[in-house]
């Protein structure tokens, strides 16, 4: 059985493009393989968050996975935070990761040029943090969307790294996985690419939205004044249209506004009132299971507590491990 690995980083609620992007891979993954699904907030101080914001971003993104359809009976489901093993395992493995490749890392130049002023050596050790969060459990997968394939690279260049100084083949060079085809990307509801908050929470639909903010937000989205010429292209916003209804309603409904597109009759308020129609329905039982689990406060955090002793079982044995091979002996 193949052991999985992934995390999310806990800066607000989960949204439909975390859903449709990583969330729905592990909710497919659990069955198959040893599960390790947990929430970065270590990762989430590179950004500085408020400290009364980090257990609260924590406990709903939990609240979030469980109410997706991750089952803390298949998977390990913890808080990073609650594994410090992660941490031990980061400092060794930073031992033999130069200062110069991690400045070249995209994301973090991509910092660099979003927060200049808080340009925190965390942030440099990103890389090395996450390719401890997967080695930790020796994790042959994970799945994450492309933006992270970058970060998995360096992750294997550091496995390789450690197994050829020590001369061990002792961790595995785990691989980025995604389902291929059935990968449906989700753009924004404000004509950007990619669904995100911090761009703007208003192009953002979030899995604990009420049906009525779903509504609002969809009816609001950007669009353009339509076609004029049958083969026109489509712009970005309408396209993302296109792209949100194909995740959310059945083909014959996308095919049907695509034939009123073609034919430049298409009027965005109906497609818009039926996205958001669509939308509402598919998240209707996840929103429902949300508004349950914030009322089962015990139950989270038990979920917590068993995920966590689970992955310190895990983290406990390779960090043992990684000691004995690099040497650390006791006196
Ligand atoms: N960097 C990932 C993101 O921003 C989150 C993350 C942290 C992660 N550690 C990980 C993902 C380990 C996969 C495996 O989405």
């Amino acid at each position: 059985m193949d052991i999985v690995a992934s995390g999310i980083r806990p800066t607000g609620f989960l949204h439909l493009g975390n859903y449709f992007g990583a969330l729905r891979n592990f909710i497919k993954m659990q069955n198959e393989n040893k599960c390790f699904f947990f929430i970065a907030d270590y990762h989430s101080l590179t950004t500085h968050p408020h400290p009364s914001d980090l257990q609260t971003n924590v406990r709903n993104v939990l609240i979030d996975y469980i109410a997706a359809g991750l089952d803390p009976e298949k998977a390990t489901i913890y808080v990073q935070s609650d594994v410090p093993q992660v941490c031990e395992l980061s400092l060794l493995l930073s031992m033999n990761v130069y200062v110069g490749e991690l400045q070249r890392v995209a994301s973090f130049k991509e910092k660099v040029r979003r927060q200049p002023n808080n340009v925190n050596a965390g942030l440099l050790n990103y890389p090395v943090l996450m390719a401890a969060d997967i080695l930790l459990h020796r994790a042959d997968k994970v799945p994450v969307g492309k933006d992270q394939e970058q970060h998995l690279e360096m992750t294997r260049d550091f496995a390789q790294r450690f197994n050829h100084i020590y001369q061990q083949e002792y961790f595995k060079l785990p691989v980025a996985y995604n389902f291929g085809n059935e990968l449906v990307k989700i753009p924004g509801l404000d004509g950007s690419t990619k669904m995100s908050k911090s761009d703007n929470e208003a192009s953002c639909i979030y899995l604990s939205d009420a049906p009525e903010v779903v509504r609002k937000k969809v009816m609001r989205a950007v669009s353009d004044s339509g076609p004029t010429e049958p083969g026109q292209p489509k712009s970005q916003a309408v396209e993302n249209l296109f792209l949100l209804m194909k995740a959310v309603s059945t083909p014959d409904t996308v095919q049907y506004f695509e034939d009123q597109y073609q034919a430049c009759q298409i009027r965005y308020g109906d497609m818009k009132k039926q996205l958001a129609n669509d939308m509402i329905a598919f998240l209707q039982p996840i929103y429902e299971r949300i508004l349950e689990l914030r009322s089962k406060s015990d139950y989270i955090s038990k979920v917590a507590r068993e995920g966590a002793e689970k992955a310190r079982e895990s983290a406990s044995k390779t960090v043992r491990d990684v000691r004995e091979i690099i040497g650390f002996k006791a006196l």
